[in-house]
């Protein structure tokens, strides 16, 4: 009678679609996601240049967040050089300065808001940047390097004897 009835087909179809969805959700969050910039730009061509970390990320050893830079930041450099040559991703740098927008950069890392970290003590306690971030500074594309789980804050803190107290990461 009903125009919709399930059919064998729709449903192998319908669980087609939920399983994508799944999967999909998983990638998004997995280790080793790359997502697509709205600006290609390359850790590596910076770090070639000898430019810190910490003069992108400022806030790093001082907030919870490290901070992205701003494109004043990025104007900083670029207003005074002339590139070697053309490249469609500074004409585009300078489209969103002019147009006074922030580029809007896909995140690698986001922690839950439950939970507390900070980078500052960790950079006091002497850890690498890639320890926990992998070799960002040597690439041309940023690449989440793990998935941030609480059973890997627990096996450092562990291996470390830093708080393992419930009270530390969720205030
Ligand atoms: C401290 C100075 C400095 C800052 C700050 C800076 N850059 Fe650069 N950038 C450079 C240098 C040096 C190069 C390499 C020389 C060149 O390609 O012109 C470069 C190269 C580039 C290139 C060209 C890469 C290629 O394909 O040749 C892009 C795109 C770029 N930067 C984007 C950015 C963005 C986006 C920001 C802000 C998040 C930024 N830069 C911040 C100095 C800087
Ligand atoms: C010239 C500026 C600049 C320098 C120098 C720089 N970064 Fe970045 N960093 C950025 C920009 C812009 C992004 C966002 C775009 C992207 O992910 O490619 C970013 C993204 C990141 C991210 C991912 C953050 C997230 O949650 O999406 C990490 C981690 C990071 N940088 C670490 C480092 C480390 C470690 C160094 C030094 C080895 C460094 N950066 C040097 C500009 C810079
Ligand atoms: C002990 C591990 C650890 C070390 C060491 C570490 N980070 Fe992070 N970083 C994280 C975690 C976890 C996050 C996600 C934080 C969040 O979502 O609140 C993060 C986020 C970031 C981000 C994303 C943007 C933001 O505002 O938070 C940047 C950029 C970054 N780190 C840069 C650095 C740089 C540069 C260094 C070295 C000076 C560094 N990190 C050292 C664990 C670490
Ligand atoms: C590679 C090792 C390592 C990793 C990974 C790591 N930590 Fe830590 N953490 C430390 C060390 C070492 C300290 C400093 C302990 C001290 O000063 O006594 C610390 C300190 C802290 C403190 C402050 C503790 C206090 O006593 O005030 C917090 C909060 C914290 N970490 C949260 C996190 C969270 C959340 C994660 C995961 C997202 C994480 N850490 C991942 C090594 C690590
Ligand atoms: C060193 C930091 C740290 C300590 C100590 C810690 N947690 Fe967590 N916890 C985290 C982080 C980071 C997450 C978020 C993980 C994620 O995004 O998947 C989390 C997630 C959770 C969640 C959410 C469910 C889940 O697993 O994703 C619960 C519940 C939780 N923690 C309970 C606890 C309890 C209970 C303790 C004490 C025995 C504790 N945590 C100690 C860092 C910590």
């Amino acid at each position: 009678m009903s125009r919709f009835r399930l059919t064998p087909n729709a449903l192998i179809a319908a669980a087609a679609v939920v399983f994508l969805g799944v999967l999909i959700s998983a990638c998004s969050s997995d280790a080793g996601a790359s997502p697509d910039q709205p600006l290609a730009f390359s850790h590596r061509i910076h770090g070639e240049n000898e430019i810190d970390c910490a003069y992108c990320h400022e806030y790093v050893d001082r907030y919870a967040v490290a901070g992205i830079p701003r494109v004043q930041s990025c104007m900083d450099c670029h207003e005074f050089m002339e590139p070697e040559a053309p490249s469609a991703d500074l004409d585009l740098l300078v489209e969103f300065s002019e147009a006074g927008d922030e580029i809007p950069w896909v995140r690698l890392y986001e922690l839950p808001d439950y939970t507390h970290f900070n980078h500052r003590w960790h950079i006091e306690a002497e850890i690498d940047c890639a320890t926990c971030h992998g070799d960002i500074g040597a690439s041309d594309r940023a690449t989440r390097h793990m998935v941030y789980d609480m059973g890997w804050c627990m096996t450092c803190h562990e291996e470390q004897e830093a708080s393992v107290d419930c009270l530390t990461c969720h205030t």
